[in-house]
């Protein structure tokens, strides 16, 4: 039987990575899905591969006003009300102790981590059907732990997302829309190609060893180990639970 039947949702950050396999899986369980992202050519792929029927795709800045109006507009005209917003778009930023992070990678990881948290919440939430609605933002482990040096606006940036994601499951409540967090670990994504290259330019294999060492489980998690708790969250065997968060992160958060 399948997981998702009948549910329309919004996925951020679906052109790649975490966002990209939630999709894929949401539609094996019975949803359609309404994608956002800044790759046109991968997201008109998983349309393609998903089919028109169950998928729609739109590019856009989730930092921005319009984006989140137009995501939400264009789920409802094309396969109704959002049960399920799936809030994921994120950047990395720089590696750089706190005296010498570029100011303007600062605020662009505030504006798309946050404030676009803020806005997907702000917009999707009104249109969630009073069935009961589900919403899921993909924080970090970074979210609970400083761990390492060099990631200050990433590590502000999740922590936020947490404090977002409490405030809208103590006001949805008695609207049956329960919102939650999944916190990853390292993930084998091009996000985490990104910070190995950007902590140790030319030398990315040597801190994926360092990384490596500091999870229990001994190696990176893979998308579809994060999109099975997705998956949990977003369908109604998670009907108890809002306000929380769910860590995929091969235990590091146990330290
Ligand atoms: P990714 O880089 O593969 O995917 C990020 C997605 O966000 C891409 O589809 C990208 O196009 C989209 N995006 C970025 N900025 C955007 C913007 N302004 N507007 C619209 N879309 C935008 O990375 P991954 O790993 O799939 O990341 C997904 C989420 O998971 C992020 O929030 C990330 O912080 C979080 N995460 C990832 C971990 C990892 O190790 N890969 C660990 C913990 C959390």
């Amino acid at each position: 039987m399948s997981r998702l039947p009948n549910k329309i949702a919004i996925i951020t950050g679906a052109s790649n990575g975490i966002g990209a396999a939630t999709a894929r899986r949401f539609v094996a369980e019975g949803a359609k899905v309404f994608l956002i992202g800044r790759n046109e050519q991968a997201l008109f792929q998983i349309r393609d591969e998903l089919t028109p029927d169950n998928c729609d795709v739109m590019v856009g800045d989730v930092s921005t006003e319009k984006t989140n109006q137009e995501m939400v507009e264009g789920c409802r005209s094309r396969f109704g009300n959002p049960n399920i917003a799936m809030i994921n778009a994120g950047v990395e930023g720089a590696a750089a102790l706190i005296p010498d992070y570029p100011i303007d990678v600062f605020d662009e990881v505030m504006a798309v981590n946050v404030r676009g948290v803020f806005l997907g919440l702000k917009y999707s939430l009104p249109v969630m059907t009073s069935a009961g609605g589900s919403v899921i933002i993909t924080s970090s482990v970074a979210g609970l732990k400083a761990r390492g040096m060099g990631n200050s606006a990433y590590v502000a940036s999740k922590h936020a997302e947490i404090g977002l994601m409490k405030t809208a499951a103590i006001e949805n409540a008695t609207n049956n829309i329960r919102v939650n967090c999944v916190l990853p670990g390292p993930t084998e994504t091009r996000m985490m190609r990104s910070i190995e290259e950007n902590r140790a330019p030319g030398d990315a294999e040597s801190v994926k060893k360092e990384v490596i060492k500091g999870i229990p489980l001994g190696r990176y998690g893979t998308p579809e180990e994060v999109v099975n708790m997705i998956t949990f969250l977003g369908s109604d065997e998670s009907s108890g639970c809002t306000g929380g968060v769910y860590s995929v992160d091969g235990g590091i958060s146990a330290y």
